[in-house]
């Protein structure tokens, strides 16, 4: 028995594949059986696609506005009998609406280690930027759940990396994914959805 996961993305999908990959390895509880872009465009689709996971596409320019954009997740997420959502990279925010309706469902990767350097505006290189503008000397990077408040939700597990003299945005976002997002993610999505069987079978059993 393993837990249905769908993977929401943006952009180029290197949290996406470290998933992937860690279906051989520490993903043994879930399984990833779809993957969303916000971004028809984004290389993340064609990862999805050569592991043989179906996907589909939500713009919420195309849709028109936010509530469209959210029904057509819901809608989608629904049809495909989804039982845990994986934020990787995905650059939408999802309002109140949407996230209560998946209380402790839905997970996001983050940059930082919250609550340094998070909330709106907060995602990507920016995140990185604003570590090095400010001096710290050590970030990292934050698995939690989501709920309403952009980075705001309960911490499931944080990992530490150093900052190096003459880092730049794009030399620490590499050293975090590498040292932190990539093992940390996996690591968090086994434990989630390990928590979910826990749970589903307690009430299995009732
Ligand atoms: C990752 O660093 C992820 O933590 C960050 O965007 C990058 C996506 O890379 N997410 C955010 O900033 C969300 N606030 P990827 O597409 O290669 O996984």
């Amino acid at each position: 028995m393993s837990v249905r996961i769908a993977v929401l993305v943006s952009g180029g999908g290197t949290n996406l594949q470290a998933l992937l990959d860690a279906q051989k390895t520490t993903l043994r509880s879930g399984r990833i059986v779809l993957v969303i872009s916000s971004n028809p465009r984004a290389y993340a689709l064609e990862r999805a696609r050569q592991a043989g996971v179906d996907t589909a596409v939500a713009e919420k320019k195309a849709l028109g506005s936010q509530a469209a954009f959210e029904e057509r997740l819901q809608q989608i997420l629904t049809d495909n009998g989804i039982e845990l959502i994986i934020l990787a990279g995905f650059m939408t925010i999802l309002t109140e609406r949407f996230t209560r309706a998946w209380p402790d469902r839905i997970v996001n990767v983050h940059p930082s280690l919250i609550p340094s350097f998070c909330g709106e505006g907060f995602y990507g290189l920016r995140v990185h930027q604003a570590a090095l503008d400010y001096g710290v000397k050590v970030t990292g990077a934050t698995v939690h759940y989501v709920n309403e408040i952009p980075d705001g939700g309960r911490i499931i597990a944080q990992k530490a990396v150093d900052i190096l003299p003459g880092d730049t945005a794009q030399t620490l976002q590499r050293r975090v994914m590498e040292q932190a997002e990539w093992i940390l993610l996996p690591q968090a999505a086994e434990q989630v959805c390990g928590e979910i069987l826990g749970i589903t079978r307690k009430e299995g059993s009732e």
